[in-house]
């Protein structure tokens, strides 16, 4: 490689730094610059997190090469706080409005509002929405970071003072995060900033995955990989020391495909390499050969549910996955009685969580085990299904989560994790797997597809009497969480209404397909906008409005829902509807109206503990949990409630 060396100002400080003319501008401030609190989230101009200022503009770095920064003024996140660490009156304003969950997004966004106060003191609020239009939040919502943005403008113009918080904080108390200030300095640390000067001797590795949603993998050439100069270790499945199978719930997840084994999806991994850069590690991939027989995919439920469907796990003995039948009465016999009934077919598509930060993972050696830093919304089950890959006792296997950003569902089950895992335990090197976006968007499990055909009913005041319901759901290649998702989806379906008359039919099936798995809201979205449209239809059949028929039925306390549940005394559904009423026939033509209900916790009738250990250390207090912080904020609640609690 031909390097180069690039001369500009980063951070007001004259720079000289050599780098590969083909990088980005991206790579050369993360990679050489250590600067990273520029972030890699799509490294296609769509996300907006490694947006950096040029010349006072902003840009997104990942699509600026370097070598055009030749000469240019770049500022960084970095670059706006003081010289002992102080915040910027930006930076304070984004702590101070709480405008920051995940936080991955945040050095973007600081900089677009850094470039437009600059540019316009007193932006209002379209403006600021306009600064931000290139940039994506997944996790807070763009209220708050518009307001952060102005009550910046307004620190600098008024000198707006900034509210005092607790000193300690307690439940209901304003606080700030406790992991606000990394998050709005960019010194917090998330898996992919950690680099070779944290970590000296990183390598770096990555899977070479299924040409074919379904095929049978005839043999594995690697000599040519393994031959290549830098690379660190080949492995197939036959390196793996304990169970080729892991999973969350269900252990049926290839971590490697085998020789004579079958492939369940394009995301399937079959060979891993590990090289001393990630350019050879590149190269590498590309020397791995792969013999496959390509079979015929199954790519869709109905596919897979028809007579002499392929089996997508054969040693499963059929596709149904998981099969839901909740029955309270003879709702056939009720809807024939009824006044009003509608039936209706409705699809809903697979859903991409998009975390802003994909997944990445760097795993050492460790006291004959491994260390794993994870980015995880679940670092016990990581570690729990690492040590059955590497047939080690779970104590063997630590897993630190650094920050996450973002999940929402999608790094429930281990993507990278254990595959650096295994790579360390090999070869006793560190190592870094992340997955570019596209494998990201490949692998996880996303939202469940669902196909429902559903008939509600009620009489002729719009009381409702019964509802039928068959659902259907593609779960891909892989179970993940897709036994409960359809629990939930089912157990939720008929709604928060007054009325006991169900016949609800679930099934989740194996596909070809990337696998389904927990999202926000967990199956109940799917069935619950079922319900709510043919609400609106019944409503329009008795001659009453949305919000009526949703009032007239709402669930009250001591009442008992469709799944059997009785309502307690904090049900407040009715007071809800209430509280909206005049904003909903006071909004013109254009607005709607749903109700749902989701459980909290594990929700099922099951016992749902909580723990945490608490240890005091030279006068502090270190709160220990099981709970993972991907932004929702766990972190600052635990230290509330412990500083609230008399102990
Ligand atoms: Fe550059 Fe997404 S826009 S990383
Ligand atoms: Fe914006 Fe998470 S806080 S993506």
């Amino acid at each position: 490689m031909d390097m180069k060396i690039l001369k500009c100002t980063v951070n007001g400080k004259p720079v000289q730094v050599g780098y590969d003319p083909r990088e980005s501008l991206l790579d050369t401030l993360r990679n050489r610059l250590g600067l990273t609190s520029v972030k890699r989230g799509c490294e296609v101009g769509e996300c907006g997190a490694c947006t950096v200022l040029i010349d006072g503009e902003c840009y997104n770095s990942c699509l600026y090469l370097a070598v055009w920064a030749e000469g240019k003024h770049i500022t960084t996140l970095e670059g706006l706080m003081g010289p002992n660490g102080e915040l910027s009156d930006i930076q304070q304003a984004f702590m101070e409005e709480t405008s920051i969950q995940c936080g991955f997004c945040i050095p973007g966004m600081v900089m677009c509002g850094k470039a437009l106060i600059d540019a316009n003191p007193r932006p209002n609020r379209v403006e600021i929405a306009a600064a931000i239009r290139n940039n994506i939040c997944r996790c807070t919502g763009y209220k708050k970071i518009i307001d952060a943005i102005s009550l910046a403008a307004d620190m600098l113009d008024k000198g707006t003072p900034v509210p005092e918080e607790a000193e300690y904080p307690q439940v209901g108390s304003a606080c700030h995060r406790i992991d606000v200030k990394g998050k709005v300095l960019g010194t917090g640390q998330y898996v992919d900033d950690l680099d070779e000067v944290d970590l000296p001797g990183m390598c770096y590795g990555s899977a070479v995955r299924s040409k074919y949603p379904r095929a049978i993998v005839r043999a594995i050439h690697t000599e040519k990989a393994k031959a290549l100069p830098g690379v660190v270790c080949v492995l197939t499945a036959d390196d793996i020391p304990g169970s080729v199978k892991v999973g969350h719930l269900k252990t049926d997840w290839d971590t490697l495909i085998g020789v004579g084994r079958t492939t369940h999806f394009l995301g399937d991994a079959i060979v891993l390499v590990a090289a001393e850069t990630p350019d050879i590690l590149a190269e590498a991939k590309k020397l791995v050969e792969i013999e496959y027989e390509e079979l015929p995919p199954v790519t869709s439920a109905a596919e897979a549910l028809a007579e002499g469907a392929p089996l997508v796990h054969p040693s499963h003995g059929s596709n149904v996955l998981v099969h839901e039948h909740l029955v309270r009465g003879d709702a056939d016999a009720v809807i024939a009685a009824s006044k009003y009934k509608v039936t209706r077919h409705y699809e809903t598509p697979w859903t991409e969580h998009a975390f802003l930060e994909p997944e990445c993972a760097v795993a050492m050696p460790f006291d004959d085990g491994v260390y794993i830093y994870s980015t995880d919304q679940s670092p016990y089950d990581t570690r729990r299904e690492t040590a059955l890959l590497l047939g080690l006792p779970q104590e063997k296997v630590i897993v630190e989560n650094k920050l996450v950003g973002g999940g929402f569902g999608g790094k429930e089950d281990v993507t990278v994790q254990h595959l650096a895992a295994l790579i360390a335990y090999k070869t006793k090197r560190i190592v870094k797997c992340k997955l570019t976006r596209q494998e990201s968007i490949l692998i996880h499990p996303k939202r469940h597809q669902f196909s429902m055909d559903l008939t509600t009913a009620c009489d002729e005041q719009g009381i409702l009497t019964a509802m039928k319901l068959v659902a259907v759901t593609d779960n891909g290649a892989y179970a993940s969480l897709g036994g409960p998702v359809l629990q939930r989806a089912c157990t939720h379906a008929a709604g928060p209404y007054n009325y006991q008359i169900i016949d609800i039919d679930g099934t989740a099936v194996y596909t070809n397909n990337p696998p389904a798995g927990a999202f926000r809201g967990f199956g109940v979205t799917q069935t619950i906008f079922a319900t709510e449209r043919n609400l609106d239809l019944l409503a329009e059949m008795v001659g009453i409005d949305p919000w009526e028929i949703r009032y007239r039925n709402a669930i009250r306390p001591g009442q008992v829902l469709p799944n059997g549940q009785i309502a307690d005394p904090a049900t407040g559904l009715a007071e809800t509807l209430e509280a909206v009423k005049d904003t909903y026939y006071h909004s013109g033509p254009y607005v709607g109206i749903a109700c749902a209900l989701k459980n909290a916790g594990v929700g099922v009738g099951l016992p749902d503990y909580g723990r945490c250990r608490l240890v005091v250390e030279g006068g502090t207090i270190h709160i220990h949990a099981g709970a993972s912080c991907i932004g929702q904020g766990v972190g600052t609640v635990l230290t509330q409630i412990v500083s609230q609690a008399e102990i």
